[in-house]
C-alpha cells in the first residue's frame, strides 16, 4: 500500500499528540510533533533572555539550534510524554511542557522568519511520507498536499480540563481557571496571527473528539487513512 502523509492540526488540548502518536503506531508510520520544536526554541530564547518580540535574533537563534525528536524512554512515557525532545543535545522533554514554554512558543511562532527555519526542518523530517505530523499549519503550509488532513477539535472547557489533569498528575499546582485562561489566550494568538494562523484547511476532515477517547479517535483516523491508501493504490500509486 502507498504510504501517506497525514496532517493533524487543531487547538491546544484537542488531543493532537496522543491521537497522532497512536495513529502512527497503528499504521507503523513515523510520528512528528511540530509544536515541540516551537516549544524547544522558545525555551532556549527564555533561557538566553532573548526578547520574544525580536524577530531577527529569534531567527538567528532558530538557525543555530538543533532540535531532535525521539521515541519516549519508558520513564518519560510513564510521565505521559509522547516523545523525547532534545535541545542542542540536552533532554528538555519535561521542561517544554510548562505553561511558560507554551506561551513563549506561541510568541516565537508568530514570526515568519522563525517559522521558515522550522518549517524547512519539518518538511525534511516528513519527506517521503509514512508520517503523521501534528501542529497548527501542517495541512495548510508544511504539507499542503498531504493525502489526509484532519482538523481535530474539542470544546474549550474539555481541552482545558484535559491539560489541567496532566499538570495535576505532574504535581504542578495550577488551577483549572489558570489553565483555561492559558489555553484560550494561546488559541486566540494562534488563530489571529498573520503568518500561518491556526485554521482548518478547506480539505481537512473535522473531527470533534469532545466526547471521544484517544483510541476511538485514532481508530477513526486510521479508517480514513486506510480508505485513502486503497484509493491511491487503485489509482496506481506505488507503495
Ligand atoms: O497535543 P494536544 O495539545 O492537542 O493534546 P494532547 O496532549 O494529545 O492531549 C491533552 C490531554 O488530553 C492528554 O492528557 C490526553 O490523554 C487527553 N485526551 C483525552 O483525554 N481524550 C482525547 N480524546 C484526547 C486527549
Ligand atoms: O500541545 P499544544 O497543542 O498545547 O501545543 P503545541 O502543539 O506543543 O504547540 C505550542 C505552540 O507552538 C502553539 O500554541 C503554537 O503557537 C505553536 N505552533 C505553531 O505555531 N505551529 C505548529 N505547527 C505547531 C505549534
Amino acid at each position: 500500500m502507498p504510504k501517506l502523509t497525514i496532517a493533524i492540526d487543531g487547538p491546544a488540548g484537542s488531543g493532537k499528540s496522543s491521537v497522532a502518536r497512536r495513529v502512527a503506531e497503528l499504521l507503523q508510520y513515523v510520528y512528528l510533533d511540530s509544536g515541540a520544536m516551537y516549544r524547544a526554541l522558545a525555551l532556549k530564547a527564555l533561557k538566553r533572555g532573548i526578547p520574544l518580540n525580536d524577530e531577527s535574533r529569534l531567527e538567528k537563534l532558530a538557525k543555530e539550534t538543533r532540535i531532535e525528536l525521539k521515541s519516549p524512554t519508558p520513564e518519560h512515557e510513564a510521565a505521559g510524554a509522547k516523545n523525547c525532545v532534545f535541545l542542542d543535545g540536552a533532554d528538555v522533554t519535561q521542561e517544554i511542557r510548562k505553561p511558560e514554554a507554551a506561551q513563549a512558543a506561541s510568541h516565537v511562532a508568530a514570526f515568519q522568519k522563525v517559522r521558515e527555519v522550522l518549517v524547512a526542518e519539518q518538511q525534511r523530517a516528513g519527506a517521503g511520507g509514512g508520517v503523521v505530523m501534528e501542529g497548527r499549519d501542517i495541512g495548510t503550509v508544511v504539507f499542503p498536499s498531504a493525502e489526509l488532513k484532519i482538523f481535530l477539535d474539542a470544546a474549550p472547557e474539555t481541552r482545558a480540563e484535559r491539560r489541567w489533569k496532566e499538570h495535576r498528575e505532574k504535581g504542578d499546582k495550577l488551577t483549572l481557571a489558570e489553565v483555561f485562561d492559558e489555553v484560550i489566550e494561546r488559541d486566540k494568538r494562534d488563530r489571529e496571527r498573520k503568518v500561518s494562523p491556526l485554521v482548518r484547511a478547506t480539505d481537512a476532515v473535522l473531527v470533534d473528539n469532545t466526547a471521544m477517547g484517544i483510541e476511538e479517535t485514532a481508530r477513526l483516523i486510521v479508517m480514513l487513512a486506510q480508505e485513502r491508501e486503497r484509493e491511491l493504490a487503485r489509482a496506481g500509486r506505488p507503495g
